[in-house]
């Protein structure tokens, strides 16, 4: 695969869009071709399962929650993900199956092993090459989204104990997991910034060898 493929992932409320468009600036800033996408979403299907999926009015079964999830996975990962980085896009994808682990693994109480077999059914080896994780107290989190001035969907509804729960799982992954990065989300925006730069940076560097 030519094009890289790199996610952002944290818990409500880390600030993940505003890095984003940063490092789609940086990305193209340097000639690449770049594709932001997110999930759950991505694909009309997606987004349409993704109105289902936080649609905080309609309760559905934990089970339901996480086929859903991989039922968009599938969608965007066969249609969008895969031939981008086969034509040498650089893919940011906000969220990817890290969420799945921290949020339906870690909140919900899914036996990890079932999500694993999930992946590896709608994904195959396809891993991303970086993940920036953004952490934070959840408490932080949830002051931050209290001035939105939208309902707030199911995850953002959910309470405290889950969002802990959330943050413990993608702490752990980031132990885990070599590809991880993650950042103080509390420290100012040109921190992190800078710091998501130098792996950028290295990054590029591994992919032009
Ligand atoms: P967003 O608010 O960052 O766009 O993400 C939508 C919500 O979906 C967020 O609260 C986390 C949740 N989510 C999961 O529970 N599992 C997943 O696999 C993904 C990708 C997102």
């Amino acid at each position: 695969m030519i094009g890289k493929f790199i996610s952002l992932e944290g818990v409500d409320g880390a600030g993940k869009t505003t890095h984003l468009e940063y490092l789609s600036d940086y990305l193209v800033q340097r000639q690449l071709t770049v594709l932001v996408t997110r999930e759950p979403g991505g694909t009309n299907t997606g987004e349409q399962l993704r109105s289902i999926l936080l649609d905080a009015t309609e309760p559905i079964a934990p089970l339901t929650e996480l086929l859903l999830m991989f039922a968009a996975r599938a969608e965007h990962v066969q249609k969008v993900i895969r031939p981008a980085l086969l034509a040498g896009t650089w893919v940011l994808c906000d969220r990817f199956t890290d969420a799945t682990y921290a949020y339906q693994g870690g909140g919900r109480g899914i036996d990890p092993r079932k999500i694993e077999v999930l992946e590896r059914m709608t994904q195959g080896d396809l891993r991303p090459d970086l993940t920036f994780l953004l952490d934070l107290p959840v408490e932080i989190g949830l002051t931050r989204r209290r001035g939105l001035d939208r309902a707030r969907d199911r995850f953002e509804s959910l309470d405290l104990e889950f969002k802990q729960r959330v943050r413990l799982v993608y702490l752990a992954r980031n132990e885990a997991e070599p590809r991880m990065h993650c950042m103080d989300g509390t420290l100012s925006i040109e921190t992190i910034q800078d710091e998501m730069r130098k792996k950028l940076e290295q990054l590029l560097e591994e992919s032009t060898r």
